[in-house]
C-alpha cells in the first residue's frame, strides 16, 4: 500500500474531520479566525488525525467520536506549531510565511492557546475519562519536550540518549496518543492498547529523526519550511551529535562550534562534514530502525486494510521528502 492508497482508505472520514475542524475553529474574535484559518488552511499532511482514523478502523470502531478526536489531535498539533515557530523564530511553515511573521509573536502565542483550549472543550464532549487522561498527559509532555529542547540549545555535549528523550517528548508522544485512541474508543485489551501506543511512539520518533535529516538535505520548496533552521538556532540534532562524536578532530570542532554559536554562516561546511562522516546515513538508519519497531509492535493486531495502512505509514515516515 502506498501513501495515496492509505489516504484513500480514510477519505470520507478525512472529509468529516476537515468539516469538523472548520466548524470548531470559529470564534467571535476576528483575529482568532484569521490566524487559525490561515494556518489550518495552509494544509499540512494531517498525519496525526489520519493515525486516529486508522487506529479506530483497525479495531472496527462504529461511532463518531473518532472524528472529534482526530480534529482534537490536529488542533493540539497546530497549537504546538504556532508556539514552536515563535520559539524557533521560523519564517516558513506549510509552504507559506509563518503566522508569527505575518501577525507577530503575540497573536501566534495567543491563538495557539485558543486552539489548545478549544481542543480541550472538544475532548470533554467525548465524555471519556481515559481519553481525557491520555490527551492531557500528551499536551503536558509535549510542553516538557519543547522546554527540554530549549535548555539544550547550544549544548554540544548533548548525547544521543538525551536527544532521543527530547524528540519522544516533543513529537512522538502525540503520535503515541493518536495511535492509542482508536483502541481506547473500542475498549480493546490493555495489550492491544499498549501495542498501538508503542507503534505510535516509534513512528513519531522515526518521523522526527527524518525531520532532523531533512533540515540538512531537503529542498525548502518541497518541505514547505526553511531548511537550516536547526543549525541557525544551534539545535543539537542527531546528525550533528553523531558528527561531533565520530568525526575527525577538525570536523568535530567545526560542528561543535556551529552548535555553540548558532547561525548558518558555515552551513555548507557543516553539511559536508556530517555527510562525509556518515551522520546523515546513521540518522536515517536510526529512523528505519524505529519504523521497524513500530511495525513489529503491530504483530498482535488483527490483519486488515487498516493495519496494512499503519505499516505503510511507518514506511512513509522514513521515505518522505516533505
Ligand atoms: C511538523 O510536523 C512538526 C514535527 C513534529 C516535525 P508535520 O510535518 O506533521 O507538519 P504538518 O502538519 O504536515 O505541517
Ligand atoms: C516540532 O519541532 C514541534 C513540536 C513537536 C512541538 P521542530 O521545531 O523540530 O519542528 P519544525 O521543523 O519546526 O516543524
Ligand atoms: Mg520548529
Ligand atoms: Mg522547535
Amino acid at each position: 500500500m502506498d501513501i495515496q492508497q492509505l489516504y484513500n482508505l480514510v477519505a470520507e472520514d478525512r472529509e468529516a474531520v476537515d468539516a469538523l475542524i472548520r466548524q470548531r475553529l470559529r470564534s467571535d474574535v476576528v483575529l482568532i479566525n484569521q490566524v487559525s484559518e490561515y494556518i489550518i488552511n495552509s494544509g499540512g499532511k494531517r498525519l496525526r488525525p489520519v493515525l486516529v482514523l486508522l487506529s479506530a478502523g483497525a479495531f472496527g470502531y462504529q461511532g463518531a467520536h473518532h472524528h472529534e478526536l482526530a480534529a482534537v489531535v490536529e488542533f493540539i498539533h497546530t497549537a504546538t506549531l504556532l508556539h514552536d515557530d515563535v520559539v524557533d523564530e521560523s519564517d516558513m511553515r506549510r509552504g507559506k510565511e509563518t503566522a508569527n511573521n505575518v501577525w507577530g509573536n503575540a497573536p501566534s502565542v495567543l491563538v495557539g492557546d485558543f486552539l489548545y483550549s478549544r481542543a480541550f472543550q472538544m475532548m470533554v464532549d467525548v465524555q471519556n475519562m481515559r481519553v481525557m487522561a491520555i490527551l492531557s498527559e500528551a499536551t503536558n509532555i509535549i510542553a516538557e519536550g519543547e522546554v527540554m529542547q530549549l535548555l539544550n540549545v547550544h549544548n554540544a555535549d548533548l548525547d544521543e540518549e538525551g536527544y532521543l528523550e527530547v524528540i519522544r517528548y516533543k513529537t512522538a508522544k502525540l503520535f503515541e496518543s493518536a495511535a492509542q485512541l482508536g483502541a481506547v474508543l473500542c475498549h480493546r485489551s490493555a495489550a492491544e492498547e499498549e501495542a498501538m501506543a508503542h507503534y505510535g511512539m516509534h513512528l513519531g520518533t522515526a518521523f522526527q529523526l527524518v525531520d532532523d535529516v531533512l533540515d540538512y538535505s531537503a529542498s525548502s520548496e518541497e518541505l514547505g519550511k526553511n531548511i537550516g533552521d536547526d543549525l541557525a538556532e544551534g539545535k543539537p540534532t542527531l546528525p550533528l551529535i553523531y558528527a561531533i562524536n565520530h568525526g575527525s578532530d577538525e570536523q568535530a570542532a567545526l560542528v561543535r562550534e556551529a552548535v555553540e554559536q548558532g547561525g548558518i554562516g558555515r552551513i555548507e561546511e557543516v553539511r559536508q562534514a556530517i555527510e562525509s562522516v556518515g551522520a546523515i546515513a546513521y540518522t536515517a538508519r536510526t529512523a528505519r530502525g524505529e519504523a521497524d519497531r513500530a511495525i513489529a509492535a503491530l504483530s498482535i493486531i488483527e490483519e486488515s486494510p487498516y493495519k496494512d495502512a499503519l505499516i505503510a505509514l511507518a514506511d512513509y515516515s522514513v521515505q518522505r521528502s516533505f
